[in-house]
């Protein structure tokens, strides 16, 4: 890991921990800081690094860096409930519905939602009251009906489709449930700075689709105590995926490609765009 990846998970979380400690010790606030614990923190890097790419210093991007991490947890959360992929483990640890019930893991997920929006929402987020309703309205859009909500709806419709997903529903799918709270991320600096969107948006889009083909391809090959998770469940699920699709091979070659793109995108930003460039090639080559 490199010491600007150290350096944000180092202050997202000094974030995470400083704002949670305020929810008092009922099951849900203990379920919204155990399920904030952990995480490789690739949103928060993408935040920040972005962030700091338009000049941005981390002591006011750390709250869109805490705010997409708390989303995520929540979408975590809700997506290993037995209603939905039904696991037991994330992260390495029980998952919030077997370590409380489902009812907590429910309003745990909930809270962490609106933590999300409160934490774009605040003054210390940014001065500007315009960018700060720009970062909503856009994570509400990530989010919600149009992004990883309809991606995740799609991905368990998947599962008792008659026939295979194509290509294009395929990408549409992950587009949504992986790559919209992605490229959030990637375009809080552009969003806190008003500037060009165009470079990040193109990375974010391929890194998003890259990062899920490497998430199908550890459910195949990986090893579920690296990855802190059960592996080999989505085959069984009957879950749409590139590799389903194309097999392992091509589903390689097509997120080394992604990759290629990702990274080929942010030339403009010369040098300064290393951190997110050796990031992107990590997103492919982790098994966790
Ligand atoms: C897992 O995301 C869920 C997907 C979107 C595939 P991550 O692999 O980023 O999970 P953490 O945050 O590191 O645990
Ligand atoms: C989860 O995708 C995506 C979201 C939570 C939005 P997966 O179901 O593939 O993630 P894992 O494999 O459980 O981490
Ligand atoms: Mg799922
Ligand atoms: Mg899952
Ligand atoms: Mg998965």
């Amino acid at each position: 890991m490199q010491d600007r990846q150290r350096q944000v998970i180092t202050s997202v979380e000094a974030c995470l921990t400083h704002t949670l400690s305020r929810f008092g010790d009922s099951p849900v606030a203990q379920g919204m800081r155990y399920a904030t614990n952990g995480g490789k923190r690739i949103r928060a890097v993408l935040a920040m690094e972005s962030a700091r790419l338009h000049g941005i210093d981390d002591a006011q991007s750390v709250f869109a860096g805490a705010a997409i991490e708390t989303l995520h947890a929540y979408s975590l959360v809700h997506d290993d409930l037995p209603c939905m992929d039904d696991d037991d483990m994330r992260r390495g640890q029980p998952t919030v519905h077997i370590k409380w019930d489902e009812a907590t893991a429910v309003l745990v997920g909930d809270a962490l939602q609106a933590l999300a929006f409160e934490l774009v929402a605040s003054p210390q987020t940014s001065d500007d009251p315009g960018v700060r309703a720009d970062l909503a309205l856009g994570l509400a859009q990530a989010a919600g009906g149009q992004g990883m909500v309809l991606g995740q709806a799609l991905d368990i419709a998947a599962e008792t489709a008659a026939s295979p997903l194509t290509l294009g529903q395929i990408t549409a799918l992950q587009a949504g449930k992986t790559g919209a709270l992605i490229t959030w991320a990637a375009l809080v600096g552009p969003r806190m700075a008003r500037a060009d969107q165009t470079a990040l948006k193109t990375y974010a889009d391929a890194l998003g689709l890259a990062f899920q083909i490497q998430d199908d391809i550890i459910d195949v090959t990986g090893d579920a105590a690296a990855a802190g998770k059960a592996v080999g469940k989505d085959e069984a699920a009957g879950k749409a995926t590139f590799v389903s699709l194309l097999g392992l091979g091509e589903a390689k070659r097509r997120a080394q490609t992604l990759v290629d793109q990702a990274c080929n995108a942010l030339s403009i930003y010369g040098s300064e765009a290393e951190t997110l460039q050796q990031l992107a090639r990590f997103v492919i080559s982790r098994q966790m």
